[in-house]
């Protein structure tokens, strides 16, 4: 594996185990807690109404007594009379009086008791209704507040991990249903993280990919340009040759002859083939802050080699007031050689030397625009629509991915920026890059 291999590698770190271990309160799932509370109100209500049957046999047992000590009451009274109507001996009368006044305080002692169980089992059956609906009522007030509390911790979580958080949530002092909730949000923002890096590690695959499809599109180009040096290097080198077989001596400071040349060739070579093994290197994902115009200068003398900008007009308007950029050169670049190679694909149908692509910068308010505009093809709505859809191409196979607006956005919106085009067929087409000034990586 290669080092860059391995360091793009080095990123998808596994999320240790240990993070996850985490000793687990006594589960109590919500739907066992509902059963909890409807059993306590059942138990609540068992109370009540087993203090009402007692209260209602003990009230009815007095009332029976009242009702015996009537009908003992009616008899005696009825002996009573017929006593006097005997006119029987005096004691038996007094036996007679005696008998009505115990049965008549027995019954006003039974209907005191009465009225003094009513009194007393209204109060206890009242209290104990009161006791238990109050102690109901606070455990569901502090089980739904403590429900609320959590579910809104949840609802907070979700969002942060919305807006990139992914970092572990704080862990909820529960073990029901809710936990499980949190915990998966937990594991989605773990799996989202690491997805996130996979992304980001094909992402820089391909970016770097379509560098050396650069590379590789621009081998003509290059070959042109090293040619010259070459064969000047070659024609000084054949004339020393000859030199030296035909015995003559190379005199210090011979017209034919300099070495400075052959110096400023070799120079130019090597100038070359720094610019090329720069594109090529392995994406450097470094943050700094650096100028757009630069940026756009060195993506110019890059598509130097392009050979389809040949005999095509590339016109630099570049804003010396602008501001620096915070974000990865690197990546800068490749939009504005990916926005550059395509403005050259459309205008290629032009009638020769007729192509122009303008590339200007200039300040915008809270930062910096960078507009890439071509007279050639243009879209239709159709293709303008879809242009940015990775893989979306109308170029023929092999001749496009499909994969270079997609890059761009992507890299824009890592640097906080925007990007749209205006276009219409025959028209031409105006790409414009909006990037924040000095900001940083954005969340994406
Ligand atoms: N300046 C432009 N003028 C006209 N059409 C364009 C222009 N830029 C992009 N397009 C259209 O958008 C499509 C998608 O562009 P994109 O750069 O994503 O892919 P591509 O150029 O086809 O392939 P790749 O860039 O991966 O080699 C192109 O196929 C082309 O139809
Ligand atoms: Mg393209």
């Amino acid at each position: 594996m290669s080092t860059t291999a391995q360091q793009l590698d080095s990123l998808v770190a596994p999320v240790p185990a240990a993070a996850r271990a985490r000793p687990a309160p006594r589960r109590l799932p919500l739907r066992a807690t509902g059963l909890l509370a409807i059993l306590g109100v059942m138990v609540l209500a068992m109370l009540l109404v087993a203090a009402a049957l007692v209260f209602r046999g003990a009230v009815r047992g007095h009332l029976d007594a009242v009702e015996q000590a009537d009908a003992r009451w009616a008899t005696a009274l009825q002996l009573r009379a017929q006593e006097t109507a005997a006119a029987g001996d005096g004691a038996r009368l007094r036996d007679a009086d005696q008998e009505l006044r115990r049965i008549g305080g027995d019954r006003a002692a039974h209907l005191e008791a009465s009225r003094q169980l009513i009194d007393g089992g209204t109060v206890v059956m009242a209290c104990i209704a009161w006791l238990g609906i109050t102690c109901i009522g606070a455990l569901a007030l502090l089980f739904f507040s403590r429900l609320a509390t959590d579910i809104g911790a949840v609802r907070a979580r979700a969002l942060a991990i919305l807006t990139g958080d992914r970092g572990r949530g704080r862990a909820l002092e529960r073990n029901d249903e809710l936990s499980d909730l949190a915990r998966a949000l937990d594991e989605l923002a773990e799996a989202l993280d690491r997805r996130e890096r996979d992304l980001d590690i094909q992402r820089r695959q391909v970016m770097h990919q379509e560098k050396l499809a650069a590379v590789g599109s621009m081998a003509a180009g290059v070959l042109r340009e090293i040619g010259n040096p070459i064969a000047a290097i070659d024609g000084l080198a054949r004339a020393l040759a000859e030199a030296q077989r035909g015995g003559e001596a190379v005199a210090p400071g011979a017209a034919w002859f300099d070495p400075a040349q052959i110096l400023h060739e070799t120079s130019r070579l090597a100038a070359i083939t720094h610019e090329i093994s720069e594109l090529a290197a392995a994406p450097a994902a470094q943050w700094q802050l650096a100028s757009l115009n630069e940026v756009v200068a060195k993506s110019l003398a890059l598509l130097r080699y392009e050979p389809r900008l040949e005999g095509v007009a590339v016109v630099p308007a570049l804003d010396p007031q602008l501001p620096a950029v915070m974000g990865i050169a690197d990546r800068l670049v490749q939009v504005v050689m990916n926005l550059v190679v395509n403005a050259a694909d459309a205008v290629a149908a032009l009638p020769p030397r007729t192509g122009r692509i303008e590339v200007a910068t200039h300040r915008v308010d809270g930062g910096m625009a960078l507009c890439i505009s071509d007279n050639g093809s243009g879209m239709s709505e159709a293709v303008r629509e879809r242009a940015f859809e990775p893989l979306f191409t109308t170029k023929a196979a092999g001749c496009g991915t499909g994969l270079g607006l997609p890059l761009c956005r992507s890299v824009v919106h890592e640097h906080g920026g925007r990007i749209d085009l205006d276009s219409a067929p025959g028209q031409g087409t105006r790409v414009r890059v909006w990037l924040p000034a000095g900001a940083g990586p954005a969340v994406q």
